[in-house]
């Protein structure tokens, strides 16, 4: 088959039970609790992207209600139903109902986060009215934006990035089922771009699976337009030479060759700079360079010519270096 008109994976090897579900230990094995109790309480799951906050809210519904999902479980994205009306209208009509067979039904707001605030307040009484009846599941990236009633009505999990080894494992059982040749150093390259997220991660194993059944390096810092760490820290060592020809050079083969943004760049300076030997950058030096890397991300942010302030912020490191 075209792997182009496959289902994306992240979908495709999304966990269907809680044990699939890599990492997240504690949070895994209190929600197995709930199901075999056949009860919960309000929940809102907070914590970054592509770490498993979806894939266990949907896993916990369909191991809690197997033949009866679709009675009581209902799941509702909120960035597209940001509004009161859905809180007032689809939402309170699913709740006020009896659960079938079952003790309670389960309300799945993802991305709850975009609730508007008048939205949040009628969700709050909603709660209040029909937990008899209803159980909710808030997901979030953070749990400062929903209103205090609310968080305080629900028991917190908090997802972590995954680890670099939950992350290999489940890249290794994809790369096995898709017949791929996916190594040690692959796997590497994985983990750096991916920053924890296992979405990010599985995306760049299938983008780099259209180049090849074997799975290189190379293949994964081109598909997800990243450069390779080394690339990032000659470029720094460059700098810190004062040799600003060369800088330019590689900055342009960085964003010309391999598509990077100025903040993708930006991104990687930062993380290159913390992990420069201490002989090269002492902690002091690296202090004021994060404190100046803050100041030009912002500047990107605000839309500034990413070129001009990438080119002055290396000039900012030419300060640093040892003939300084
Ligand atoms: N802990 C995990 N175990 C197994 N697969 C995972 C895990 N985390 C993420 N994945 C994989 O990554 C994809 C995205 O995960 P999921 O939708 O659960 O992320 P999320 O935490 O809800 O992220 P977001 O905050 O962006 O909504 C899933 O389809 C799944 O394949
Ligand atoms: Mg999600």
């Amino acid at each position: 088959m075209n792997p182009n008109l496959e289902l994306p994976w992240v979908e495709k090897y999304r966990p269907k039970k809680l044990n699939e579900v890599v990492g997240q230990k504690i949070i895994v094995q209190r929600l197995k609790e709930y199901v075999n109790s056949k009860n919960m309480p309000h929940m809102m799951f907070a914590g970054p992207a592509g770490c498993g906050k979806t894939s266990c809210a949907v896993a916990l519904a369909k191991e809690m209600y197997t033949d009866h999902l679709e009675q009581n479980f209902l799941e509702l994205n909120a960035s597209d139903t940001r509004g009161i009306d859905v809180v007032r209208g689809q939402i309170k009509d699913f709740a006020r109902t009896l659960a079938f067979n079952a003790q309670h039904k389960v309300i799945f707001l993802d991305e709850a986060d975009s609730l508007t605030n008048d939205a949040q307040h009628a969700l709050r009484r909603t709660m209040e009215k029909y937990t008899k009846t209803a159980r909710f599941i808030l997901n979030v990236n953070y749990s400062s934006r929903i209103i205090e009633p609310i968080q305080s009505r629900c028991i917190v999990f908090r997802f972590s990035r995954l680890q670099e080894t939950d992350l290999n494992q489940k890249l290794n059982e994809i790369a096995k089922a898709e017949q791929l040749e996916l190594d040690e150093k692959a796997l590497k390259a994985i983990a750096y771009i991916s920053d924890g997220d296992l979405r990010k991660a599985t995306n760049a194993l299938q983008g780099a699976s259209i180049l090849g059944k074997k799975i290189s390096e190379e293949s994964i810092f081109n598909v997800s337009s990243r450069a390779k760490p080394v690339e990032i820290k000659e470029m720094i060592l460059l700098a810190l030479e004062q040799k600003f020809l060369d800088v330019r050079n590689r900055l342009d083969k960085l964003m010309l060759e391999h598509g990077m943004s100025g903040e993708d760049v930006m991104v990687q300076v930062y993380k290159e700079t913390l992990d420069l030997d201490e002989t090269i950058l002492d902690t002091k030096k690296k202090i004021e360079l994060v404190n100046i890397i803050g100041e030009y991300n912002f500047r990107l942010v605000q839309g500034a010519n990413e070129r001009i302030q990438l080119e002055a912020l290396m000039a900012q490191f030419m300060k640093f270096g040892n003939k300084s």
